[in-house]
């Protein structure tokens, strides 16, 4: 059998690294890349070839088995492009993103294409080395304080100089799951003084153990479903909640938010309001800004302004440190693969494959 990747103009990640090559020969797969594959994320051919990977000069390797990708953008447009020659019965596995990409996903199906939607891997134990939204929010989590950095014309730690004595930044983070405790971490470890905040009580000894300070609104619930997800929260709650956050974000110079429930919009946590109660020079990144956002006035990848606060919307976090975000991602589709492959041939039976295979997609 054959693997192959898709190369991107878009995405810097890439979904093959000379590492995972090896592996994919040491079960018995050829891989066959288009050349430039891993350009963008600092991986040149002449590695993969010296991992054993086989480099054509076509953009797309005909014939292949899997095709591996991140997050493809030729999907975007609702034909497939003509050189993207997908043979019946192959299998494309990556990102892909069901509930936006429904028409070309459809023509993919019609072609014959199984197609696997990494996203939909269960946070399960024995998924947890498959889990790319658990890699890549990490990697996201801590560019998310660095970007927001790049906007803030101050220091992070206290200094204490001759000329005087320079405060520490506040930083909030609201959202303490994946990405929201990178965040705390990364915002720690450069001295800020962190408060976080989340509707799981649960989360509350996480955030203590990384030496940040937990923002409590009284409840009789632990705010989460069985499965270990937040839930939604009654009005109620809402109203405690956001009389809560008034009071907290005044006094920030930086707001990191990553809330969001599965499968739901994201919860609106920062009203225009709380945003105009900031101190000129603060900085919100709101990193649910795929689904909606955090924040009542964040535009997906603008930065928008107002007031004096800057509010980022970035949406392309983890592709900017593309080469760790690859090394990761990477890793989780080399194990989803390996549960595709028994004994050198290919057995889509496992649950965690079949939870991800994008099925009706017949339109009916
Ligand atoms: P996660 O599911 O691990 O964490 C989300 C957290 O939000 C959970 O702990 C949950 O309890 C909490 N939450 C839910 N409702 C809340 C509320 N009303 N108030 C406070 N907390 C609430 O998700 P993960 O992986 O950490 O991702 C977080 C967000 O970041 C997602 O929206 C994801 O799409 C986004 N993301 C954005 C990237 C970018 O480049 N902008 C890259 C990676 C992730």
């Amino acid at each position: 059998m054959k693997i192959s990747a898709i190369i991107d103009r878009v995405e810097k990640r890439v979904a093959v690294t000379p590492e995972t090559v090896k592996k994919y020969i040491g079960l018995g797969l050829e891989v066959i890349l288009p050349q430039n594959i891993g350009a963008m994320a600092g991986f040149p051919d002449n590695e993969y070839a010296i991992a054993g990977a086989k480099i054509t000069k076509t953009a797309f390797v005909e014939g292949a088995d899997f095709y591996v990708c991140v997050r493809p953008s030729f999907l975007e447009a609702a034909e497939i492009p003509t050189d993207l020659k997908f043979e019946s019965g192959s299998h494309l596995i990556g990102i892909l993103s069901p509930l936006q990409h429904e028409k070309s996903l459809r023509k993919l199906w019609e072609m014959g294409v199984n197609c696997y939607a990494l996203e939909l891997i269960p946070r399960i134990t024995r998924a947890q080395s498959m889990d790319v939204l658990s890699s890549q929010s990490s990697i996201a989590g801590y560019r998310a304080v660095l970007e927001a950095l790049s906007l803030y014309g101050r220091v992070v730690p206290l200094m204490m100089t001759a000329a005087g004595t320079v405060r520490p930044a506040k930083v909030l983070v609201l959202g303490a799951g994946v990405a929201g405790l990178q965040a705390i971490a990364t915002a720690k470890r450069l001295g800020a003084l962190v408060s976080a905040f989340d509707v799981r009580s649960a989360a509350k000894e996480q955030v203590e153990s990384l030496g940040a300070t937990f923002i409590s609104v009284e409840n009789d619930d632990s705010g989460e479903t069985a499965a270990g997800y937040a839930k939604e929260m009654d009005d109620d709650y809402k109203k405690r909640q956001a009389e809560k956050l008034s009071e907290a974000i005044g006094k920030m110079d930086i707001v990191i938010t990553t809330a969001q429930i599965p499968g739901k919009p994201a919860p609106l946590l920062i009203t225009e309001e709380m945003v105009k109660s900031m101190k000129n020079g603060s900085v919100i990144l709101d990193m649910a800004i795929e689904s909606g956002g955090n924040c009542a006035l964040a535009k997906k990848n603008e930065v928008v302004q107002v007031d004096g606060v800057s509010i980022i919307g970035k949406a392309d976090l983890a592709s900017s440190i593309a080469q760790d975000a690859s090394q990761l991602f990477a890793k989780n589709v080399l194990n989803f693969v390996s549960l595709m492959i028994k004994d050198g041939n290919l057995d889509t039976t496992d649950k965690i494959v079949q939870s991800t295979l994008l099925k009706n997609l017949s339109g009916e």
